[in-house]
């Protein structure tokens, strides 16, 4: 049996305390710590099964009895219980982005080295089962050498203008996400990235420093070229999808929605909006990414995505913000 320790209870923790306590049978949460854990919290934990709750992290860090760690806390705090969960011999799950400074993030994979420690960077969508579908297609050869790759990427409302200030920006905080599904779906690195963007949702995000609208461009090492968009607000809900097209093809996927049903009136036909937000639509990612995670240490195989896979995307954010003040192409290789 695997015991788990969760740092981090707000809502991607609890969404990782749920997956694991209702769908992984060799794995137990033995301490969930938060500095602001409160009855509630605790007691809900309790329902889940956990059998311990904090204030202090360091409980879980110093407990030799603890084999993995889920770092689920706000994202400064990432690197650094990474650096001492690796020091106490722990495995580690880390939710994105490992940390908006490249030079963290190497520090973090330079302490892995001969460790033999498995490290897993939290992007769920690579576990989406359409998102797994079209990369499957893609590398079967279906489609062809890949040419064009297209991400839609909207969320269905924007955050505050203090969080967009405090987040790192959209594109460390939510492109994010859609920078490593366009490595998942090219099957390489991005070259180089431009982009367009602007704040034309919240005037106040676009005083806070940041954008919630852009297209961003990039060149992949493969060849192929892809482009993003991103919104931060689609009143028709959370708008999630790709398609990659090839000398061969195309493969595309749409967004998921709560029912398959059509509604013809005189007026045209009505169907289902997406499902609402992160939470409807990837829980199941959710808790396809954790069951690999505990599956990697108790088979003692790779971890599907490793801790390379969380720098790469935070290299491509840090050039698309640069490409987006200096109003040029950046290349990866300015970044680091
Ligand atoms: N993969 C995804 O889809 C996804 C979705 C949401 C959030 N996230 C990431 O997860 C992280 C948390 O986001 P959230 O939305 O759950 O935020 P949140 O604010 O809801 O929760 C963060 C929690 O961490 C706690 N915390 C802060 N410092 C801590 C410490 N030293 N020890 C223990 N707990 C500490 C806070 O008290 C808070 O309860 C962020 O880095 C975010 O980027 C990922």
């Amino acid at each position: 049996m695997i015991k788990v320790g969760i740092i981090g209870a707000g809502r991607i923790g609890k969404v990782h305390i749920t997956s694991i306590s209702t769908r992984v049978k060799d794995a137990v949460i033995k301490t969930v710590a938060d500095p602001f854990m409160n009855e509630e919290t605790a007691a809900w934990a309790k329902s889940m099964g956990v059998e311990h709750t904090t204030k202090d992290y360091h409980e879980i860090i110093d407990d030799p009895e603890i084999d993995a760690v889920l770092i689920c806390s706000s994202t400064d705090t990432h690197s650094p219980i990474s650096l001492e969960a690796i020091k106490a011999g722990k495995h580690i799950f880390c939710e994105k982005p490992i940390d908006h400074d490249v030079d963290r993030i190497k520090e973090v994979i330079e302490a892995l080295k001969g460790t033999g420690l498995k490290y897993q960077v939290g992007f769920n969508r690579r576990f989406d089962h359409n998102f797994q579908a079209v990369q499957a297609a893609v590398a079967a050869g279906k489609i062809g050498k890949t040419e064009l790759i297209k991400i839609t990427s909207r969320d269905p409302e924007p955050p505050s203008a203090e969080y967009a200030a405090v987040s790192g920006g959209m594109f460390l905080d939510m492109t994010i996400h859609d920078f490593d599904m366009v490595r998942f779906l090219a099957g390489c690195d991005a070259e180089e990235v431009y982009v367009q963007a602007d704040s034309l949702v919240d005037p106040a995000i676009g005083k806070a420093g940041d954008v919630d609208t852009a297209v961003i461009t990039l060149k992949m090492k493969n060849g192929a070229i892809a482009v993003i968009d991103n919104s931060r607000r689609a009143v028709y809900g959370y708008d999630q999808r790709a398609e990659v097209f090839g000398s061969e093809g195309m493969v595309r996927t749409e967004n998921d929605t709560a029912s398959q049903v059509q509604i013809a009136g005189a007026n045209g036909l009505t169907t289902e909006k997406p499902l609402f937000f992160f939470l409807e639509r990837y829980m199941d990612a959710y808790g396809k990414e954790v069951t690999a995670f505990l599956d990697a240490i108790k088979n003692n195989t790779d971890t599907p995505l490793g801790v390379e896979d969380g720098l790469e995307p935070v290299l491509m954010g840090l050039a698309a913000k640069k490409s987006w003040q200096e109003h040029r192409p950046v290349k990866i290789s300015e970044i680091g």
